[in-house]
């Protein structure tokens, strides 16, 4: 049986192998191993394709979020409104500087709701934290409204959600810092661990390098504490590599979610852009009736599926109990979500054994 993988992260195409082991060499050849060239380079690209004035690589997207939170003196005694369905860093990031995170609802598309941010605002409330979740934005116009009105920080989690834009505006271009994972999930991957912020602000942007390195300013003077969050040469190099590939890769999983939307859509409920708003598929992720007997199906059938996630973030241990906010939707509709395949190393006849199979299941 042809054996369809969720993610396949060895690099199979010779040609990509053969110019990340090229950058590899430069940076072996240049020896300038930390804080290198390609780290420049990466940061001055990030920061022009996002329409921002600065960027900062940092050793991950949690690190990122951390040190954003971190630059804007966000900390005890503060609360930050976040979705109540993101992968836990979101809200780790939070907790870890100190900071009390409040769990917001969901609409329909997974992004959070505006309303239930509205909801949530209290006086001690600094800052909410979108996440785009699963590569598709949230409704920022409403929410910069909103934040303006409220006197609130947006700092973007657009960890999922690299290159994805509404109109001629990106993912990471409304928060007044945005942060970005880049580890090897992700559509724009490293291999291994990394993250990047970008923001407009020259003191933020000052503060975020120092905050990335042991609160160091000018290389010597520790000036607060801080952890070693540097972003590898290495890890920049490839970034780069696959920088140059992105668009190819993105509009392969569009056009992959285009065919199974096509052939799936009457059977659940598939993931659609808005008007103007492009999806770049960090994953497809439909909502389904008889969820977990179709991921069965599936799985007997080698199609590898994944629940992401199976429990919000408030449900987890370390919140429950004690989580702040409001989630009854987001209850509902995580108990239907399933990522399919869809990643653009599937072939045609792979991603026909998606659809075929969904497809199957729903008629028998
Ligand atoms: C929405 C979201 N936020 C934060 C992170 C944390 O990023 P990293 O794994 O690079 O620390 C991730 C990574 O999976 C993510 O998906």
């Amino acid at each position: 049986m042809l054996k369809v993988p969720f993610l396949d992260l060895r690099v199979t195409d010779s040609v990509e192998r053969g110019e990340i082991l090229t950058a590899i060499e430069t940076v072996l050849d240049h020896g300038r191993i930390l804080l290198g060239p390609e780290v420049d380079e990466l940061e001055r690209r990030v920061a022009a394709r996002t329409g921002r004035e600065y960027a900062v690589g940092c050793n991950s997207g949690t690190d990122a979020l951390i040190i954003a939170l971190r630059a804007l003196r966000i900390g005890p005694g503060d609360e930050v409104i976040v979705p109540a369905l993101s992968f836990i860093a979101t809200a780790n990031a939070v907790s870890l500087v100190g900071a009390t995170p409040v769990f917001g609802d969901l609409n329909d598309d997974l992004n959070i709701s505006i309303e239930s941010v509205a909801s949530l605002v209290t006086p001690a409330t600094k800052a909410v934290i979108p996440v785009h979740w699963a590569g598709r934005m949230c409704d920022m116009g409403a929410l910069s409204d909103l934040a303006r009105h409220k006197g609130l920080h947006i700092v973007e989690d657009a960890s999922q959600a690299f290159d994805a834009s509404i109109g001629d505006r990106k993912a990471g271009d409304y928060g007044i810092i945005s942060c970005f994972s880049m580890n090897s999930m992700k559509v724009f991957a490293s291999l291994g661990e990394a993250g990047i912020l970008v923001t407009d602000d020259p003191q933020l942007h000052e503060r975020c390098v120092s905050l990335r390195y042991h609160g160091l300013v000018n290389r010597e003077f520790c000036t607060e504490l801080a952890q070693n969050s540097r972003l590898d040469t290495l890890q920049a190099a490839t970034l780069l590599v696959r920088l140059r590939r992105l668009d190819n890769v993105i509009e392969t999983r569009r056009q992959n979610a285009r065919y199974l939307n096509g052939r799936i859509e009457k059977y659940v409920d598939v993931p659609r852009e808005s008007e103007g708003q492009r999806h770049v598929y960090y994953t497809y992720t439909i909502q389904a009736d008889r969820r977990d007997d179709l991921s069965r199906y599936l799985a007997a059938q080698e199609i590898e599926t994944k629940i992401q996630h199976p429990l919000l973030m408030p449900q987890h241990p370390v919140y429950a109990g004690r989580a702040r906010g409001t989630w009854q939707k987001a209850d509902r509709l995580i108990k239907r979500v399933l990522c399919l395949p869809s990643n653009e190393k599937l072939t045609a006849e792979q991603l026909a054994r998606v659809a075929d199979a969904v497809s199957e299941f729903y008629r028998s």
